[in-house]
């Protein structure tokens, strides 16, 4: 034990604490945006509170641990310890514990009405799928693990907007950030009939001549909706994330749509059972603008009693010419829809994916294109980088394939962006 440097108001302390003890402490200051400097220091002031000593701590194995702390208290907790005649490890670990005790775990912070995102372009291949997918991982992870996030300010300066040059997101270590995940319960739904989302993750297509989402919309059901999802099943997602697979039978949505009453409203009308379960409903629409898109926008409109941007279109674009026009028709869809039905369905932004600054001017400046837009604004940049490419390929989630990749980070940021 020693003191050997001072900060300018508290002194530097380094003792032991067991790896178990310090991760714990970790966790939960950052579950409750507390610095561990002042959890140790309540708990160095609740311990020396004490009638007595509390419970024992298993401190073998315990690794150097240093941390500041106000001036006098580490004096005045090693007379507690000495009169109460533990090591001061043990006291120091006796502390932490009765901090961690006394400041539990928040709840997860759950939406009062399910938030739905709707995914969309209708230009292919522009990462729709991929960002459903991401955005519904990041969403799901565990509330109680810390998992690594670019924060907010490096988003920002990577999407500097007089500086389109100096928009090239090579992420900074020191821009990154350990985060709890959200814990939310998330339902992904494969509404495209390519069923490239239920492959990606590993599920199998539905069967075409059982039951399905579409029979649903088309009111045909042959069962309960619910009986149809699958779960995605990794540690990280501890059975919060879902999926409702896709059926090759979509390709006749429209088709079998048209004869449907108020059929914009019918993907609503078959996905409401189900919300009860679910915190985020993520839906990953086709590359088409046809009923099924109108059927998408709504289900994202804004409800009554819901708050503005809890639900709505996340539009995926690329940094590419060519993605404006196809931009421009998706929008004009959505505000014919708006005004037809008099809803509100609100743009929760749009991604720029499959980004890479190196393109040269064409890249940076369609970039600069996206974020002088401003409303809806860039809310995620998320470069073109193989690991995305690589999870596909291994059938499995980019944030259990790749957790700690770039990619996984963007799309932690994302997800914390739109909520
Ligand atoms: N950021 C990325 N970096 C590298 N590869 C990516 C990235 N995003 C998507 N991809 C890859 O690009 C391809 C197209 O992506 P994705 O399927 O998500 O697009 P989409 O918009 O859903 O396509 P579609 O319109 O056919 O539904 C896939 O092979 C995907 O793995
Ligand atoms: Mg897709």
């Amino acid at each position: 034990m020693s003191m050997p440097a001072t900060s300018s108001d508290r002194a530097k302390v380094v003792s032991k604490l067991p790896g178990w003890l310090r991760q714990n402490l970790k966790i939960r200051t950052a579950q409750l945006g507390i610095e561990i400097q002042t959890a140790v220091e309540q708990g160095i002031t609740a311990w020396c509170e004490l009638a007595s000593a509390s419970t024992t701590i298993d401190t073998a194995g315990a690794e150097s641990f240093s941390t500041f702390l106000p001036p006098g208290q580490w004096e005045a907790f090693r007379k507690v310890a000495e009169d109460r005649r533990v090591s001061l490890i043990q006291g120091l670990a006796q502390s932490v514990q009765l901090w961690l005790d006394t400041h539990p775990a928040p709840d997860v912070q759950r939406p009062a009405i399910t938030r739905r995102i709707v995914v969309c372009n209708q230009k292919g291949g522009v990462g729709k799928t991929a960002i459903t997918a991401g955005v519904g991982e990041a969403l799901s992870e565990d509330s109680n693990r810390l998992f690594p996030v670019r924060v907010a300010k490096a988003l920002a300066s990577a999407l500097r907007a007089d500086e389109p040059d100096e928009a090239v997101v090579e992420t900074d270590p020191l821009d990154v950030e350990k985060l709890p995940g959200p814990g939310l319960r998330v339902l992904l739904v494969d509404f495209d009939p390519q069923c490239h989302l239920t492959n990606q993750l590993g599920a199998a297509p539905l069967a075409m001549n059982g039951d399905s989402l579409t029979n649903h919309m088309a009111g045909d059901p042959k069962g309960e909706l619910k009986d149809l999802i699958v779960s995605i099943d990794d540690d990280h997602f501890g059975g919060r994330l879902h999926l409702l697979p896709a059926c090759h039978d979509a390709f006749l949505l429209d088709v079998r749509l048209s004869a449907v009453r108020a059929r914009e409203a019918a993907l609503e009308r078959a996905l409401l059972p189900l919300e009860a379960d679910y915190d985020v409903v993520i839906v990953d629409c086709p590359p088409s603008l046809g009923l099924s898109m109108d059927a998408a926008a709504y289900y994202g409109r804004r409800r009554d009693s819901e708050g503005p941007g809890q639900s709505g279109a996340l539009i995926v674009v690329q940094a590419e010419d060519s993605s404006a026009d196809a931009y421009d028709l998706l929008t004009n869809q959505i505000e014919d829809l708006r005004n037809d039905l008099a809803l509100d369905i609100d743009y929760l932004g749009i991604v720029v994916n499959l980004y890479d600054g190196r393109r040269g001017y064409i890249a940076t400046s369609s970039l600069q294109g996206w974020i002088d837009i401003k409303d809806p604004r860039v809310v995620g940049l998320i470069n073109d980088l193989k690991e995305q490419k690589e999870a596909v390929r291994m059938k499995q989630p980019l944030l259990s394939y790749a957790p700690a990749s770039q990619q996984a980070i963007a799309m932690r940021a994302l997800a914390r962006e739109i909520s």
